[in-house]
């Protein structure tokens, strides 16, 4: 069901052909929402110069051609203004048509894509650490990404690329080996992943031949020897149970089935290395097997290696990257691949992609893109840390994020039974973790200031859930039993009603712009409008009492249609819609 931006581009397009000529078929006129009009044209500015006219004149030309084509089914007013924008009005009787057809669409204006496969790689934390505020955000807008994906009709492969055979592996096997897989230092594991890691990295950093032991335990686990496999296994398992319990805290839609971590690629890397050298794309060079990509140098022009085979003879991380774009464009047969990884990792993978490229594993119609992610910053613009100088790890912020959001609803609704503010408190709570982690363009820094993040006043999760359980006490004040089957009959006979209308249209145009743009804070920005829309609607436009049944029909399914907007936008966001606040 397109929106009415959509049905008022081809009229547009038509009109420009109609004016300029058929070399002007594939021309996309700029049409946005505007504060002097419903949407205004941009077209004649850009066109003008190659017309050899003036924009004023090329937008009236355009304007005529618009009306000869009987635009008044869709517009009651189409107007050059200013320099030669077109500002248009939209038909109310249009409108109407619209979103009464639009209450009826179970889709709710989301188009359904011609499907693709698409690979996404997302979370990945490494095996027995705890997840820090960075794999957060690449958790959340990976699943973010994912969810609107589907929805959109594509296949998404869900990977998570944990970090289970590198470096760190060998500090946490040594320190295993130690110890003794048996003893109460081991058990530290289950129960505090990072102290036993910390122990690890001291004895790592301190002792150059614990340092030499630890680097021997990831040879002999790449070589696949059996006493250091089941201690791998051991630690492993561990892992899984941690992130079940943390996916299923953050309703996170991964599972232990979509576990493809860089173990997965081990016996592959030693036939990538073979390929890369047979073609001559990499090279040996002070022992270690490396690719050099043109045109990328460090300091001094001297050019940055992509280091596939250590000098000891160890495969790294850049090896097993290659070995992932292998397996998504060769077996998982993926159209479009994409990397939900911090932006400090930017480097790694254009190296990693021009080398898939230069071997033939990457196609050109296969679009593989880095969606990086920005840092999480504390209040000094550092990154996030604890009073104590560590990373913040995930667990302790949701304690806090928790206990926030237990004051907030506490303080809101004390009136409500203690088991049900425990919902609705994990409700606002992740909620708020989550959308200040989308609500932000995913590829910028942002500093986390939890306050603002559970206010139910600006642009929060809190804030539009809020909005969303408004919406359903006046639906449940009358027991309106939100039939969307049916068509209503809708009138816009207010500004305020109409802003709604226009707004609510949009939605599956927004939710089509973040499966291409990759960049959810759109749906964000959208939903936040959409809620400031109601507001403002809700306050000028009586809905019980309204002077008509007829009006009062039409508000209530306005409000309804927006409930279902939010709903559906917060669940593509993975955010939960708590049924009161
Ligand atoms: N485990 C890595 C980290 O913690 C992220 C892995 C991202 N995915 C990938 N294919 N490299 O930084």
């Amino acid at each position: 069901m397109p929106a009415p931006i959509e049905l008022l581009l081809p009229r547009v397009q038509a009109a420009i052909v109609a004016v300029l000529g058929d070399d002007f078929r594939d021309v996309d006129p700029v049409v946005r929402p505007s504060s002097f009009a419903d949407v205004q044209v941009n077209a004649a500015m850009a066109l003008a110069k190659q017309a050899s006219t003036s924009p004023r004149d090329l937008a009236g030309r355009v304007v005529d051609a618009l009306r000869a084509g009987g635009i008044e089914e869709v517009a009651s007013s189409v107007e050059v203004s200013g320099p030669g924008f077109i500002n248009v009005t939209y038909a109310t009787e249009f409108l109407e048509e619209q979103v009464g057809a639009l209450a009826a669409d179970p889709r709710l204006g989301i188009p359904e894509a011609h499907s693709q496969t698409v690979v996404i790689d997302y979370s990945a934390p490494n095996v027995a650490k705890e997840m820090h505020v960075g794999h957060l955000r690449t958790t959340v807008v990976g699943d973010s990404l994912a969810r609107t994906l589907e929805r959109l009709g594509h296949r998404v492969i869900r990977q998570n690329h944990v970090g289970d055979w590198g470096t760190p592996m060998g500090m946490l096997l040594q320190r295993l080996a130690e110890v003794g897989p048996d003893s109460a230092a081991a058990a530290v594991v289950e129960t505090d992943p990072n102290a036993f890691y910390q122990a690890g990295r001291v004895s790592f950093d301190e002792d150059p031949a614990w340092a030499d032991a630890a680097r021997a335990q990831v040879v002999a686990l790449q070589a696949g020897e059996p006493q250091t496999l089941a201690l791998w296994n051991r630690l492993y398992d561990h892992t899984k149970a941690y992130l079940r319990r943390t996916y299923d805290l953050l309703g996170v839609t991964l599972t232990e089935a979509d576990l493809a971590g860089e173990s997965r690629y081990n016996e592959e890397l030693p036939g990538i290395c073979s390929a890369l050298e047979d073609a001559g794309v990499a090279v040996v060079s002070d022992g270690a097997l490396c690719v050099f990509v043109d045109g990328f140098t460090g300091r001094e022009g001297k050019p940055v290696p992509l280091i596939v085979r250590k000098s000891d003879g160890g495969y790294g991380y850049a090896t097993t990257d290659l070995a992932t774009i292998r397996h998504r464009v060769c077996d998982l047969r993926a159209d479009r691949v994409l990397y939900v990884v911090g932006v400090t990792q930017a480097l790694h993978f254009q190296l990693v992609f021009e080398t898939a490229r230069a071997m033939g594993w990457l196609p050109g119609e296969v679009d593989v893109e880095h969606v990086a992610i920005g840092t999480v910053l504390g209040s000094d613009k550092k990154m996030l840390k604890t009073r104590d100088g560590q990373p913040m790890l995930l667990g302790s912020l949701l304690i806090e994020a928790l206990d926030k959001a237990t004051a907030v609803i506490d303080d809101a609704r004390p009136e409500l039974p203690a088991e049900v503010r425990a919902v609705i408190a994990r409700q606002i709570g992740i909620g708020s973790v989550k959308y200040a982690d989308l609500s932000v363009a995913h590829d910028s820094d942002y500093v986390f200031d939890l306050d603002r993040m559970v206010s139910l006043t600006g642009n929060t999760g809190p804030y539009l859930q809020y909005a969303a359980t408004r919406v359903q006490s006046i639906l449940r004040d009358i027991s309106w039993d939100g039939d969307h089957r049916h068509t209503p009959n809708v009138v816009l006979g207010t500004d305020a009603e109409r802003r709604l209308a226009i707004h609510l249209l949009a939605f599956g145009g927004v939710v089509a712009a973040v499966g291409d743009t990759l960049e959810p804070h759109r749906l964000c920005g959208y939903l936040f409008e959409l809620a400031q829309a109601f507001s403002v609607f809700y306050e000028t436009c009586p809905i019980l009492k309204a002077e008509r049944d007829e009006i009062r029909e039409s508000r209530l399914a306005l409000a309804a249609l927006t409930l279902r907007v939010i709903r559906q936008g917060l669940d593509l966001l993975g955010i939960e819609t708590p049924e009161q606040m």
